[in-house]
């Protein structure tokens, strides 16, 4: 039975979220909650190690799909389910919504393959939050451009990060009980503190 509490961060790559992972976690530890810091795809042995293969071998976007999913379910009973159940508080670096947004809004993937996958893998499995850190695409290119080594996924162009971009929107305004919307076009300041008051609700 989940007690805890599933929060996922979401985004374009380039829009910044990882950089808030460490405060995000501080606030929820300064609460007295125990707090598991994950990340998707990965968080388990073999997540890892098919996070690899993802970021960096060129394949189908349907093998891509059913990868992540593999990787997802591992990590749902490894990490995420054991961890619900003790009472902690699980931060995700992506989840599903990433899926929907790559894989079907980017890539094409036909949205109901994706749901039949969510509905195997995950059953009754869903944030209780997300937040989405949100840049036009121009400033996400850019960032990119000064940032490490591009993946796969960093080397895409304008375009399939436009159709990222909605396609995130998009699942916002299908979900809005749970997605939180951040405008990380802004200082890092600024957005932190956008960051503060959301974890604050949860
Ligand atoms: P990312 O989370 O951006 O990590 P880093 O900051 O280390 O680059 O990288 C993960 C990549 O995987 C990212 O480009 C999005 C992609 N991804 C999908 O395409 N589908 C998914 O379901 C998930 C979870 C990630």
């Amino acid at each position: 039975m989940k007690k805890g509490k599933f929060i996922t961060l979401e985004g374009m790559d380039g829009a910044g979220k990882s950089t808030h992972i460490p405060t995000i976690v501080a606030l929820l530890q300064a609460r007295g909650l125990e707090t598991v810091s994950t990340r998707e795809p990965g968080g388990t042995a073999l997540g890892e190690q098919l996070r690899t293969l993802l970021l960096h071998e060129p394949m189908h976007a349907e093998t891509e799909t059913l990868l992540m999913f593999a990787a997802r379910r591992e990590h749902i009973a490894n990490v995420i389910e054991p961890a619900l159940a003790r009472g902690a508080y699980v931060l995700s670096d992506r989840f599903t919504d990433a899926t929907y947004a790559y894989q079907c809004g980017a890539k094409g993937v036909a949205p109901d393959k994706i749901k039949q996958l969510e509905i195997w893998v995950q059953g009754d499995l869903r944030p209780d939050a997300t937040l989405l850190f949100d840049v036009p695409v121009e400033i996400s290119l850019k960032r990119l451009a000064n940032a490490r080594e591009p993946d796969k996924f960093e080397r895409e162009d304008a375009q399939f990060f436009e159709k990222l971009r909605q396609a995130y929107l998009q699942r916002a305004a299908e979900n809005p009980e749970r997605f939180h919307i951040i405008n990380a076009n802004q200082s890092l300041e600024n957005v932190k503190k956008l960051v503060e008051n959301i974890i604050s609700t949860l």
